[in-house]
């Protein structure tokens, strides 16, 4: 079996820790037991690029149990959680190409390995198979049944290749399941965003001013929590609607070279570039901390703060300082990348449960359809959603009200009034 990871010894621990999530994922494992008997992704190919944490695991496990050929390379090359790659190749005869801290060519080569194989279906977050494919390996494009985009990112991409005619293959938009990113993006990020920056410095949160650029559903989780652990919150949006939400949410809303002059901890979550950038950095307070929580590296201006430093220096894992010439200094995390990935474990698995059960659904429907959808993003399938939501709120224990008859009636009426 090809593979490329950094060490197969390392594969007990990394057992240990997705056995760990795999409890706190009830929805995947009965989704999983489903597929050992029924085997619905026999004989398909299924490539992936995501983030190669223990939820991953458990949902290529998932995937091979169904009866697919899974290959996994990483989605980030500091995302990887080298144990459960060894854990994965070693165990569960799945090739893994992801080694933690891999430069941008092997970034690449792993991208290459796992399309070589000739999948008939892609699984991205941040959508890098579907985008080499289309620039490198168009040929493939024909035989791919279907991809799914597991981040907002991936999908803002997508619909643009799609607006422009040039998608060549159909998506599906899992992070635009309501079981995905109203859990996912909101409760996941918030926490494991805090999680990051705790892990890489320590910091106290109560007290701090905590600005959050990007009000969308990670901005809106990460502002709740920061709020919660007793910082002020101050929300840069550039949203005329989302900005007013935030402000009757109970933030400090103004623009982000204003709250740069009183923050402590800047963190950024917009899916755009440059959102922290030179201005900002020009007066910041003396060691302000810095952290990206968006898809790509691309948010935090750091060839900015590169020209300005006269020195850098790594002060602990996961955090580079920057000394800027006035002698003020400016904290980067997990060198701008992800910081709730580089610098913690991500979203804890009981909300992976539901993002990872979408992926697995949305799987089985392209491997089992039985014409060939357009070449469009298409959105999860509303049973899909539902069923989703209907079965965490069974492993959680949650029961709820159902419609009587005469309620659903009435939702059908528009003769009773006033
Ligand atoms: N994205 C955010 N958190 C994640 C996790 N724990 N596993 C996979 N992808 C993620």
């Amino acid at each position: 079996m090809d593979y490329d990871i950094k060490d197969v010894g390392l594969a007990d621990k990394g057992e240990n820790r997705i056995e760990w999530a795999s409890t706190n994922m009830p929805v995947v494992l009965s989704i999983r037991e489903r597929f050992r008997k029924e085997r619905p992704l026999k004989g398909i190919k299924v490539s992936c690029c995501l983030h190669v944490t223990t939820e991953t695991a458990n949902l290529v496990i998932t995937l091979k149990e169904g009866g697919a050929e899974v290959y996994l390379c990483a989605s980030n090359p500091l995302s990887t959680q080298d144990d459960v790659s060894a854990a994965l190749v070693k165990n569960h005869g799945i090739p893994v190409f992801a080694i933690n801290g891999e430069d941008r060519d092997i970034y690449y080569s792993h991208i290459r390995s796992v399309l070589n194989v000739e999948p008939h279906i892609t699984v991205d977050d941040g959508a890098d198979l579907v985008s080499t494919v289309h620039k490198e390996m168009r040929g493939l494009a024909g035989k791919i049944v279907g991809g799914t985009e597991e981040t907002t990112t991936g999908v803002v991409r997508l619909k643009s290749m799609a607006n422009k005619g040039e998608l060549l293959y159909p998506i599906i938009a899992v992070n635009d399941a309501q079981t995905k990113h109203l859990f996912d993006n909101r409760y996941g990020t918030g926490q494991s965003t805090i999680d990051g920056i705790l892990r890489a410095t320590n910091t106290l949160i109560a007290g701090s001013t905590f600005v959050v650029c990007g009000y969308g559903w990670c901005g809106k989780g990460l502002a709740m929590r920061a709020k919660g652990m007793g910082a002020r919150v101050i929300i840069c949006e550039v949203d005329p609607i989302k900005a007013i939400e935030a402000v009757l949410d109970g933030y400090l809303v103004m623009p982000f070279v204003e709250a740069a002059k009183v923050g402590d901890i800047f963190v950024t979550v917009t899916g755009d570039i440059r959102v922290i950038h030179k201005g900002g950095f020009e007066v910041m307070k003396d060691n302000a901390l810095v952290a990206n929580a968006g898809h790509f590296d691309v948010e935090i201006d750091l060839k900015a703060l590169e020209e300005m430093a006269k020195g850098k220096r790594t002060v602990r894992d996961g955090v580079t300082q920057f000394l800027l010439e006035d002698g003020r200094r400016i904290n980067l995390l997990g060198e701008g990348r992800l910081v709730n990935l580089s610098c913690a474990e991500g979203h804890p698995s009981m909300v992976m449960d539901m993002s990872f059960a979408n992926q697995a659904l949305c799987i089985e429907y392209l491997a089992l359809l039985r014409e060939r959808l357009e070449n469009k993003v298409y959105p999860v399938p509303e049973e899909i959603d539902r069923e989703i939501a209907r079965l965490k709120l069974i492993t959680m224990g949650v029961t709820i009200d159902e419609l009587t008859e005469e309620q659903k009636e009435y939702l059908r009426s528009w003769e009773i009034g006033t």
